[in-house]
């Protein structure tokens, strides 16, 4: 199997399945518990249907939004995801320059494997910064700090990680920070010569975000034991409006989930919210994100931007959600799966099938524009 045979998602996640050890397939493709909200996460979006209207002219279709003040060039835009390196030796810098070609906004984490500052030199495109707010308090500074140097144009706080979601399949794999193969492992590595091969040969793995303030001790730290150890749970509404206020800019709560929060986020003057469960892999049983929109976008879609993340992977999903009334789709594991398969190269084809998708479903809706959607083109199944 090849980059040009793969034609959607699936494929995309099988090529990474063939080509990465299992420990990090895992790893990307995995949620907590039973994976219940991991599967719900799309069970919702397909159980909604679209109706769509003909002969309105669309010879033209314009993709572009704007959400927190920044101008994109198609309604989704890359999450910041961790570790990127582990997947593909150009991690973040293939996924940065993947999102500047096609004129969006991709996602630093806290947990990524180049720098912040290198990042937003390399690119003029959005940029935002997820942020673990951390125990140690003078981490918590230092990182806002670096992010006001770097010139990141939104901060991202993730609220739905204070501790460590139950992810059994990392647990059995062994999967942690720094990466470490198993020794029971290595035929499965020696199955992956070409993921070895990169991975001995090129830059060491690092944490630039973290390196200066974290001593991992030379254990292997699983990224929920990651979460818990470090992440500090008595994080609450005033840590978080200190925040927004010492940040000055765009401020965006990521892992929102009732209308309640959306409203005190806006309360706070966080310029956006992510509706998301973290794709599932922190608290399992939750409702789908998709299926809070309605409710959280009636609640302060007037006061902030609304986005959504979590099991979208089709042009399709993307349309109902912007017919619902979300500014913008975070895509995660979407364009994992193809960085961890093939690079940039794979990136950048995730993302041209993305946009064909979009143009081609916008057209068959009979929208130009992002503002032609509504719920009038939505029924529930
Ligand atoms: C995860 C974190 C790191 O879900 O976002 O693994």
């Amino acid at each position: 199997m090849r980059l040009t045979e793969c034609h959607n998602f699936k494929d995309f996640r099988e090529l990474a399945r063939r080509r990465v050890p299992g420990a990090i397939f895992d790893y990307i493709d995995g949620g907590a518990d039973d994976e219940v909200s991991k599967r719900r996460n799309a069970a919702a979006i397909e159980a909604c249907d679209l109706v769509p209207n003909i002969l309105r002219g669309v010879g033209q279709v314009d993709l572009s939004v704007t959400v927190m003040g920044q101008k994109l060039a198609l309604p989704v835009y890359l999450s910041p995801t961790a570790l990127q390196r582990v997947f593909h030796p150009d991690g973040e810098r293939a996924t940065g320059a993947a999102a500047a070609k096609f004129g969006t906004m991709f996602g630093v984490s806290s947990l990524g494997t180049v720098s912040l500052g290198e990042m937003r030199r390399a690119h003029s495109t959005p940029q935002c910064y997820q942020f673990y707010f951390h125990r140690d308090r003078g981490l918590n500074r230092a990182m806002m700090q670096s992010a006001r140097e770097a010139g990141v144009e939104v901060m991202m706080l993730t609220v739905d990680s204070i501790t460590g979601g139950n992810r059994e399949r990392d647990k059995r794999s062994g999967f942690g920070i720094p990466f470490r193969p198993k020794v029971g492992a290595l035929l499965d590595f020696a199955l992956k010569p070409l993921w070895g091969l990169n991975y001995l040969t090129h830059e060491r793995l690092s944490l630039p975000q973290l390196d200066a303030h974290v001593n991992l001790g030379g254990t292997t730290m699983s990224i929920s034991r990651y979460f818990s150890e470090m992440l500090d749970p008595g994080m609450n509404w005033d840590d978080v409006a200190a925040m927004v206020a010492e940040w000055g800019g765009p401020f965006c709560l990521k892992g929102v989930m009732s209308s309640q929060d959306a409203r005190r986020a806006a309360d706070i003057g966080c310029a956006g919210i992510v509706l998301s469960n973290h794709s599932g892999r922190q608290l399992d049983g939750t409702r789908a994100p998709f299926d809070q929109l309605a409710e959280v976008v009636d609640a302060v879609g007037d006061r902030l931007d609304v986005m959504v993340d979590g099991g979208f992977t089709r042009g399709n999903h993307v349309i109902k959600a912007l017919s619902m009334g979300a500014k913008a789709v975070g895509l995660g594991s979407y364009y994992l799966f193809a960085l961890a398969a093939a690079g940039q190269p794979g990136v950048e084809r995730a993302m041209a099938l993305m946009q064909d998708e979009l143009v081609r479903g916008m057209k068959l809706m009979g929208a130009r524009n992002v503002a032609d959607l509504s719920r009038e083109n939505l029924r529930p199944h």
